[in-house]
């Protein structure tokens, strides 16, 4: 069974490329983004795992725990990110997940059987600091993810957690958001003094409240 947004994340304890963790106790109060990759040595893998740490202070400075995670044995993993940080001139320096049993691919079902019988797809989870599940994405093997649509995502996600708005399309931290739906036209200057344009009695924008 397949997780869905707003399930809790379950918990697991794994080998990483920085010793045994415990996910909950590893992750904390953070937001998390756990993520999986078909295999070591492959070259699409190395690129992604090399632009998560070329943007490291990007997912600090949103309180973000990042972990990645193949089916690969932690050896590898350390023979591996010598080349990554050798060839994407950068250092990876968050937990790479050794998952041999494929305990926590089950677990998050990241084994898509149409795909590949015994590698993981590119899935990512982003977890609340509730430990709900708040996005999923799962990208075939061919297919490199955009970790800056990742940060944008997160920054969506951490906005609508705190403000009654939505995010439109394509966009970035800093521009104007939707008031959603539920709030009345008229209740709209209490909750967002910065102003609002209503384009339709349904779509009301307000300048992004926490900027
Ligand atoms: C890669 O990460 O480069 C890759 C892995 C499996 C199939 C194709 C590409």
């Amino acid at each position: 069974m397949s997780l869905r947004l707003g399930d809790l994340a379950p918990n697991f304890k794994a080998q990483t490329t920085l010793g045994d963790i415990d996910f909950y106790d590893y992750t904390k109060d953070s937001w998390v983004v756990l993520y999986s990759h078909p295999a070591d040595f492959t070259p699409v893998c190395t690129t992604e795992l090399g632009r998560t740490a070329q943007l490291k202070s990007e997912f600090e400075k949103r309180n973000v725990k990042v972990l990645a995670l193949s089916v690969d044995p932690v050896q590898e993993h350390l023979e591996w990110i010598k080349d990554i940080n050798e060839t994407q001139n950068t250092e990876v320096d968050f937990p790479i997940i050794a998952d041999q049993d494929r305990k926590v691919a089950e677990l998050y079902d990241m084994i898509h059987p149409n795909a590949s019988a015994t590698a993981t797809v590119r899935s990512v989870f982003v977890i609340g600091p509730d430990r709900k599940i708040k996005l999923t994405l799962t990208y075939p093997a061919s297919t490199g993810r955009n970790f800056n649509e990742i940060l944008r995502v997160i920054d969506s996600l951490q906005l609508t957690a705190d403000y009654s708005v939505a995010t439109p399309a394509d966009w970035k931290d800093g521009e104007d958001v939707i008031v959603v739906p539920a709030i009345k036209t008229e209740d709209i200057p209490a909750k967002f003094p910065k102003g609002y344009t209503e384009i339709k009695p349904y779509l009301r924008t307000t300048p992004q409240p926490n900027k």
